[in-house]
């Protein structure tokens, strides 16, 4: 008899030991006394969170707070499970180093003989790459809306703004006096001033696929290079682009790809208030693809701008009009390529860029 019910319990027991295992490999996992006061943490959420077990023990939940949500989630979080409910969310955690990770949580309370809960047990999931997915998508979808807007209105204003420069020209023309030649001048020029300013914003269009030809984007970075350095030299900036091994031919929309290199290499010296040096690198990826970066010796990008970037008229300075980086992004995203800034405060700022290799045409 007795030994029957050892082996029940040795049996229940491997069960048990079974199930944590299994818990264990597949979760985070972790226990608080009712304060919130973490009693115990497995290893994977050691792991996740870059913390040593004895960092987190006797610590409350809010070492790994990332500032992320609103007072009342947590009442909310905190109402349910005092009641001795379950209660089911996804948080974003802060790691040690700074990095951010969103985890599904799940918190049970357990309970007392009088129903009160005495410990909360939590489980979370990783799933930090949905939600980064997710992220990506929100925001490419409100760039193509805000492009297509964007570039019909542009389209709107420069039919008026050719008749107006047209009848100025005329009217110019017929006049006589030349003393009013500087005014027609001022007229003109500002005229085409506002009419690279909404050329600016046709380029939010779709590029036209007759417009990608084949280039050799050394050399087009050499042109932009060129181009920026005047405005570079004026902040004491120097921008060095590396020999590049080979020949690396893109397939792109010429002037499209120009305006991304433009605009990073424009912030990248605005950030370089004290001067300095932006080195450009090309890289041949796998299958031919490049990998462009732009590595400035900057102020650097804080966290939290960092989580903002991209967005529409997301900007730090006083004249910018935070348009640069989203319109990157989406030249790049049209050319099949990925966009990506590295940085850390203080730090200076990497951006990435990888390209494609152009498809090969298969000669009959
Ligand atoms: N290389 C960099 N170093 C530091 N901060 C940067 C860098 N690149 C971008 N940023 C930050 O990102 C923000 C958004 O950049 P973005 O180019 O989109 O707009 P902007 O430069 O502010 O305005 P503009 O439309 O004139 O380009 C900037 O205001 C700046 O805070
Ligand atoms: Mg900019």
């Amino acid at each position: 008899m007795l030994k029957e019910t050892m082996t029940t319990l040795e049996l229940a027991l491997q069960q048990l030991r079974d199930i944590n295992y299994s818990l264990d490999e597949a979760c985070v996992v972790a226990v608080t006394d009712v304060k919130g006061n973490i009693i115990f943490v497995n290893q994977k959420f050691c792991d996740i969170s870059q913390y040593a077990r004895n960092e987190l023990l006797g610590q409350n939940h809010r070492i790994i707070n990332s500032g992320y949500h609103s007072q009342s989630f947590w009442k909310n979080m905190w109402h349910t499970i005092a009641n001795g409910k379950i209660w089911r969310g996804e948080i974003r955690n802060q790691a040690k180093d700074g990095s951010y990770y969103w985890m599904d949580t799940t918190i049970v309370p357990l309970l007392n003989a009088e129903g009160k809960p005495y410990r909360y047990v939590s489980f979370r999931v990783d799933i930090t790459e949905r939600k980064q997915a997710e992220e990506f998508l929100r925001r490419s979808e409100k760039i193509t809306v805000l492009g297509q807007m964007a570039s019909a209105i542009a389209h709107e204003i420069r039919n008026p703004l050719a008749a107006i420069k047209m009848t100025v020209e005329l009217m110019r023309y017929n006049d006589a006096n030349p003393e009013d030649d500087n005014q027609f001048d001022m007229i003109l020029s500002e005229l085409s001033r506002v009419d690279s300013i909404v050329g600016e914003f046709l380029v939010l269009a779709r590029p036209h696929e007759e417009n990608f030809t084949d280039h050799d984007i050394h050399d087009l970075l050499e042109v932009v290079v060129s181009l920026m350095s005047i405005q570079a030299a004026r902040n004491n900036v120097k921008i060095a682009l590396e020999p590049t091994h080979g020949k690396p031919v893109i397939r792109c929309d010429e002037n499209q790809m120009k305006q991304v290199f433009i605009n990073v290499i424009k912030n990248a010296i605005e950030a370089m208030q004290n001067g300095g040096t932006i080195t450009v690198q090309v890289e041949i990826a796998q299958n031919n693809g490049v990998i462009l970066r732009f590595i400035d010796q900057g102020s650097g990008i804080p966290e939290e701008v960092l989580d903002k970037l991209g967005e529409p008229f997301f900007t730090t300075k006083e004249t910018g009009t935070g348009l640069g980086l989203m319109i990157c992004q989406k030249i790049v995203q049209e050319h099949q390529g990925t966009f990506q800034i590295h940085s850390q405060a203080q730090q200076g700022t990497t951006v990435e860029i990888f390209l494609p290799a152009r498809r090969q045409e298969t000669t009959a």
